[in-house]
């Protein structure tokens, strides 16, 4: 009997084909799931990457509320075009601490994975005031009441305590200093070494202009400053070699 005509068992035999289709899909498909149950975590660590300060933390809470995601992506693809406009192709580990993340999927606005240092605070403060003041073109809406609206400080340690309860890696001391390094990270009189300890990289001093007062402005220039700015990509060992 031929391989051929062993296979014709299963062609005229409707319920042993099923099965023998059911067996292999299912060893296909174990093969491609079970690995994952043994894998503690699929995203490949990358240096610098930290959980946000309370201050960007607080600062992402309102890019959320505000909806920038509705016109602005946080993920720049693998091409050629967008990594010339915005630079080294976004890592999954960029996105590790983002509850929830802020990928996006329209970009009415161009993306904003990487603005981080890209402009001045005076700049965002302006743009975000009056966008058309500085890009005449700019369809994008005012956001001039951020500077008037006081930052709530409060919540700012359960904001952590929740984020640490879905797998951030927020410590003990950070919990406990969170009020304080937030304030510490936008009051340009401040020691600022402790909360640099814990947060390397972040950005300290007044953002909004008006160093009197810690307003939402402050908070959402801190998170779009830092935004792309912890992996050092001139050091950051690319497998693709695509850049
Ligand atoms: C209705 C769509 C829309 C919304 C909502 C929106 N933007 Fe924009 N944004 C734009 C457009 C269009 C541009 C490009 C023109 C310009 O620079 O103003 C832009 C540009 C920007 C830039 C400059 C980016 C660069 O690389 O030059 C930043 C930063 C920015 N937006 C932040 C925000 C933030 C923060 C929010 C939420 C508070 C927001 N945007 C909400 C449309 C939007």
């Amino acid at each position: 009997m031929s391989i051929l005509d062993k296979h014709a068992i299963f062609e005229k035999n409707a319920s042993l084909l099923l099965v023998g289709s059911l067996l292999v899909v299912s060893i296909g498909g174990l093969v491609e799931i079970a690995p994952l149950f043994y894998l503690e975590n699929t995203i490949e660590k990358v240096e610098g990457m930290r959980p946000y300060s309370p201050l960007e933390l607080a600062g992402r809470d309102i890019y959320v509320r505000e909806g920038c995601y509705v016109c602005h992506s946080q993920m720049i693809r693998p091409f050629r075009d967008e990594v010339e406009r915005y630079g080294h192709y976004s890592l999954a580990a960029e996105s590790m601490y983002d509850h929830p993340f802020q990928w996006g999927s329209k970009r009415t606005g161009p993306d904003l994975a990487r603005v981080g240092d890209r402009y001045s605070n005076e700049w965002h403060v302006q743009h975000l005031t009056e966008p058309r003041d500085v890009v005449p073109e700019s369809i994008m809406p005012s956001y001039s009441y951020l500077k008037k609206t006081p930052l709530k400080v409060a919540n700012i340690t359960a904001h952590l305590q929740a984020n640490h309860a879905v797998g951030v890696p927020y410590t003990d001391e950070m919990i406990e200093n969170a009020v304080s390094d937030l304030r510490a990270q936008a009051d340009p009189e401040a020691d600022t070494e402790a909360l640099l300890a814990r947060y390397p990289k972040a950005r300290v001093g007044d953002f909004d202009g008006n160093p009197a007062e810690l307003t939402e402005m402050d908070a959402l220039i801190a998170y779009l400053q830092m935004l792309g700015t912890l992996v050092d990509f001139t050091t950051y060992d690319d497998a693709t070699g695509y850049r």
